[in-house]
């Protein structure tokens, strides 16, 4: 297995190149002007695993976007490791943010990338994490190091909610059958700092719609004598928050798990600088739910937050007007039992019942996706311990992130298999914001990592 140290400097040049080809593709799936891109993006992707050695490729069909599908599969005696990963990307907006164009990558340093980062919308979320696993395999066919069968199983509709996702998995359990799931397509604490993702928050998302009087009026004929749906939408959000930052949903944290002290305490051990957090970031100070540390408030506790709001007047100067309608996107992530389903019903039934009687509201659900927790006792994750140990040198720590990735708990209501998250960004690496990038180094030490999963986790299965 020393070997991928002398395979990655003989093609690194190559495996950078392959790479920036790929994030050339805008496959933004959110917008369907880009439909065309998404399906060449997919073809890409099954030519890389074509080049890579798997067999059996194949773009398949869902209601959405395709399912990219590859193995290599030695022996049916041996386990069998899914990867999962994604080749579709956000919306690269605000464009002037940007300081060189989302789709043309280039090669930059920055403090904490030394050696270079690749700059471009997918670097690091998913299209340079996920070709981390092209490139591992790639390596083991080609030499001959490859301990056990291998899958891939690579979508184009992540980011938008996965939403053909759940339909593929039953009627592909056969072709995708497996012993464990393996995903890059989150994060480590620090290049220094190796981890392991432990925890997924789940999702519930939802747009809200406040109408108040039936056209646009004068702010001045009625102004004070009417419903502004505006000022009557910013009151109710407000209101979701209490004065500890406790969210005020009746029954929202029911469900909530409790994380016993020995676990916080084992969280609170894992390096965090809260000075460094917020000199990040650009703010004189923190916030969140009395009671819990920052990184409690990111990864174990559940939130409620407008990703966006808008209505009435925003073009240039002044136009005094009351708007007809207010709306509001907003998202609550969730941590283990609570429920999206039963989350977005109690949050309709709360947000119609503190509407005043002047306004309308109407609630619309988007997707939504269940929270994951997996233990570190587990052949898997001990494998996946000791990869890094092999190739970081230090025992990576155990850490819940807060992201979401609800493809996960499918797995394991679908196909009752566990999943090993091996994440290689930084959480600095902006992804979904301009300027995403990716760690040359990162991507290579995640070439060199996995193919030690692959043989530890054999070893420690037969
Ligand atoms: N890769 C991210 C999730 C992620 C990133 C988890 C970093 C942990 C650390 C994924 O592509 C993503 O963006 N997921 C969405 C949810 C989805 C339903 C749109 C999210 O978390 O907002
Ligand atoms: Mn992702
Ligand atoms: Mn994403």
């Amino acid at each position: 297995m020393e070997q991928i140290k002398d395979y990655i400097a003989t093609h690194k040049d190559r495996f950078l190149s392959e790479l920036v080809e790929l994030l050339k593709i805008p496959s933004i799936s959110a917008d369907t002007a880009f439909s065309q891109d998404v399906l060449e993006t997919a073809k890409a992707v099954e030519k890389s695993l074509i080049d890579a050695g798997c067999e059996n490729t194949e773009i398949c069909e869902t209601k959405g976007y395709p399912v990219v599908y590859g193995d290599k599969i030695i022996d049916p005696d041996l386990p069998t490791i899914l990867v999962y990963g994604h080749y579709d990307v956000q919306p690269p907006d605000p464009m002037e943010l940007w300081e060189s164009p989302p789709f043309e990558p280039v090669i930059k340093k920055t403090e904490l990338h030394p050696d270079g980062a690749i700059f471009a919308r997918g670097a690091c979320d998913d299209k340079g994490q996920m070709f981390m696993h092209v490139k591992a395999v790639e390596f083991m066919i080609k030499n001959d190091q490859l301990p056990c069968n291998v899958k891939f199983m690579i979508e184009g509709e992540e980011e938008v909610g996965s939403d053909s996702l759940a339909d593929f998995l039953e009627d592909h359990k056969e072709k995708l059958s497996n012993d464990i799931i393996l995903i890059s397509d989150t994060g480590m604490m620090a290049n220094d700092v190796p981890s392991i993702t432990t925890g997924l928050r789940g999702l519930s998302y939802v747009e809200v719609e406040v109408t108040g009087p039936n056209r646009d009026l004068h702010s001045g004929i009625y102004g004070g004598a009417v419903p502004n749906p505006i000022n009557v939408l910013n009151k109710m959000i407000a209101s979701l928050h209490d004065e500890n930052n406790h969210i005020t949903i009746p029954g929202f944290y029911d469900k909530v798990e409790k994380v016993s002290d020995e676990e916080r305490a084992e969280m609170a051990k894992a390096p965090f600088s809260l000075d460094a957090y917020k000199k990040a970031l650009d703010i004189a100070d923190v916030q969140g739910e009395k009671g819990y540390t920052t990184a409690e408030r990111y990864s174990i506790r559940p939130t409620l937050d407008v990703n966006g709001i808008w209505g009435g007047y925003t073009g240039e100067g002044a136009k005094t007007v009351i708007a007809s309608k207010a709306y509001a996107k907003i998202s609550m992530r969730l941590v283990p039992d609570q429920d999206p389903e039963e989350i977005t019903e109690l949050f309709t039934k709360h947000f119609e019942s503190i509407a005043p009687k002047s306004v309308k509201i109407k609630v619309t659900p988007h997707h939504g996706g269940l929270p994951y927790v997996t233990k570190t006792d587990s052949v898997g994750y001990k494998a996946a311990a000791k990869a890094y140990q092999a190739t970081f040198g230090k025992t990576p720590i155990p850490e819940r992130t807060g992201g979401s990735i609800p493809i996960v708990a499918l797995f394991e209501q679908v196909l009752e298999s566990k999943t090993i998250l091996m994440g290689f960004g930084l959480d600095s690496d902006a992804i979904h914001s301009p300027n995403e990038h990716f760690g040359v180094w990162n991507y290579l030490k995640g070439i060199e990592t996995i193919p030690y999963f692959y043989k530890y986790y054999t070893e420690m299965t037969s």
